[in-house]
């Protein structure tokens, strides 16, 4: 158990990334385990997810705090506490500032619903949409200063069907992202990933095969 990589998973909402890190870790093919998950939004029904598996839980509202700086200090503080080696950023609707990035150099990662470095920040799915690409997905990235542009770990590519809506597309992505999650996490707790400058290589050279595309 002790070997295992601590993580501290962040939501603000459904948590069906949380719900499908849980599930791989029950299942073996995830070896790492949840310290905590904590929630801005105390009606994120992550953290009834969470709470069903026996996780533990914690709820910063935005509101509690005078400034980002204040908040970020409280979320370390837990997460220091917990040991957390890995925060995992899923579905977490704030912008982490330079306190909590110093605090966890590159131990933070996010996963975003678009290929990024297109279509970074709110809504990916529909800005692909807008934009009309063919196709789309998903990317895992370390969580450096900027929105959404830290190093790529994964990305998983999914086509954009003439009859998509918002919904249908970000379903298909979803699928998507509750696999890729999980191997990047996985890659990680093996010490296979190697940051030079804005890439991010697999020692072993696994994360090649994870380009993927998938038929919907
Ligand atoms: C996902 O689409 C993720 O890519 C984005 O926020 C959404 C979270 O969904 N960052 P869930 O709460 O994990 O279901």
């Amino acid at each position: 158990m002790s070997d295992l990589l601590k993580l501290g998973v962040l939501i603000s909402g459904n948590g069906s990334n949380l719900q499908s890190i849980i599930d791989h870790i029950e299942e073996g093919s995830l070896k790492a385990v949840i310290k905590i998950v904590i929630s801005n939004n105390p009606d994120a029904f992550g953290i009834t997810r969470a709470k069903k598996h026996g996780i533990q839980t914690a709820v910063l509202k935005n509101d509690d705090f005078k400034d980002k700086e204040d908040f970020d200090s409280a979320l370390i503080k837990i997460l220091k506490k917990n040991d957390v080696e890995l925060v995992i950023m899923a579905g977490f609707m704030r912008i982490l500032t330079p306190v909590f990035l110093k605090a966890f150099p590159q131990k933070i990662i996010n996963i975003h619903p678009a290929l990024l470095p297109s279509f970074p920040g709110l809504h990916g799915q529909k800005q692909a949409l807008d934009y009309g690409v063919k196709f789309s997905g998903c990317t895992v990235h370390f969580v450096d200063a900027g929105m959404d542009t830290g190093p790529i770990i994964i990305q998983a590519v999914v086509p954009v069907l003439d009859n998509d809506t918002e919904d249908s597309l970000s379903e298909r992505i979803l699928k998507q992202e509750h696999i890729i999650y999980s191997r990047a996490i996985q890659l990680f707790s093996e010490g296979k990933l190697t940051v030079r400058g804005r890439r991010v290589l697999a020692t072993t050279g696994s994360a090649q095969g994870d380009a993927f595309l998938i038929n919907p």
